[in-house]
């Protein structure tokens, strides 16, 4: 008898507007990437349970006690354990998970990986689960992986399209789809966690008294004009909002040479807007242009970072592909 397998996706994420601020109250705007994760899980008649990763290069072969020697892997691990506390079988089975996403590059691979494993094993073992409870044991991969994460991350790759997004309310505002033009995606090559610069900025902000009450109010402004930018499809709004949201990270300290150089890399080739995006101190950019301009603008960053993509958001969110037989 063939063995039974389960398949399914998750996409990656930028965030368009509002990172770290969204850690602190404010809202922040995401929009899911046309660049996928997928989760093959394959039914074993018994344990061990057997997780790989391709992309991080890593294996795990663990028992009923969930242990993996690699720290990169515990998402995973507390993902099941997420499931088995609300009462959903996990069997032993080997889990695959397969992405092109540049891990810590601010790109959400680690919530796109989480979301598409625990899509896949709840598949596996004919059960369904709603987005709510997806999103909710996604979150529990990103505390590993993250510490303090607002879950920003989880709900736009679980929900897919583009979100308005505020911690502990979730998804405020959504649109199917994403912008009328692809965004250029460079990733700078330098590698971080979240959780050091997270916990850099909460420490900025309280050092700066009332101004930190100004910032969030005045990234609450930016996400209103930005939310009706997109709505409105007005490109050169949405670049120009995109310029001053980068202004602003710079001032709280996640910026870097590197992110400055790809960022007015992008201006000067002509992007009309162009900002880090996620976590910082490494990572990405995002930059935005008229239609029709994006190559050119992704060919002039590739003197700077070894990988530069075209992907335009608004992607669906996590769904299971495939369920054999
Ligand atoms: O992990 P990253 O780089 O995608 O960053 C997530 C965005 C932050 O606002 C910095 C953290 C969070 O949990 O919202």
């Amino acid at each position: 008898m063939p063995m039974k397998y389960s398949r399914a996706s998750a996409p990656a994420k930028v965030i368009l507007f509002g990172e770290h601020f969204v850690v602190n109250g404010s809202r922040a705007i995401a929009t899911a990437l046309d660049l996928p994760t997928v989760a093959t899980a394959i039914e074993k008649a018994s344990w061990p349970l057997e997780i790989e990763s391709t992309s991080l290069g890593l294996r795990c072969v663990t028992g009923p006690e969930l242990t993996c020697s690699s720290r990169e892997l515990e998402p995973l691990l507390s993902i099941i354990r997420a499931l088995r506390s609300r009462d959903y079988d996990v069997p032993p089975a080997r889990l695959t998970v397969e992405s092109d996403i540049p891990p810590s590059a601010g790109l959400g691979s680690s919530a796109s990986a989480s979301a598409a494993a625990a899509a896949a094993l709840t598949a596996l073992a004919g059960q369904d689960i709603d987005p709510e409870e997806l999103f909710e044991v996604t979150m529990e991969g990103e505390r590993v992986a993250h510490g303090n994460p607002s879950g920003v991350d989880p709900a736009t790759v679980v929900y897919g399209g583009t979100i308005v997004f505020r911690r502990g309310q979730g998804v405020l505002e959504r649109l199917q789809g994403g912008l009328s033009v692809p965004l250029v995606v460079a990733d700078s090559g330098l590698r971080r966690s979240t959780a050091a610069p997270v916990l850099n900025v909460l420490k900025f902000l309280d050092r700066v008294g009332p101004l930190r009450v100004s910032l969030l109010g005045l990234v609450e402004q930016l996400i209103d004009l930005a939310w009706s930018a997109i709505r409105g499809n007005q490109l050169e709004d949405i670049g120009a909002l995109m310029n001053i949201n980068h202004g602003l990270l710079s001032a709280i300290g996640v910026s870097t040479p590197e992110l400055e150089e790809l960022v007015y890399a992008a201006r000067r080739a002509g992007a009309l807007g162009a900002k880090l995006t996620g976590a910082g101190w490494g990572g990405s950019i995002i930059a935005i242009t008229r239609p029709g301009e994006a190559e050119r603008v992704a060919a002039a960053l590739t003197s700077r970072s070894s990988w530069v993509r075209v992907l335009d958001g608004g992607a669906p969110g996590t769904r299971v592909i495939k369920v054999n037989p």
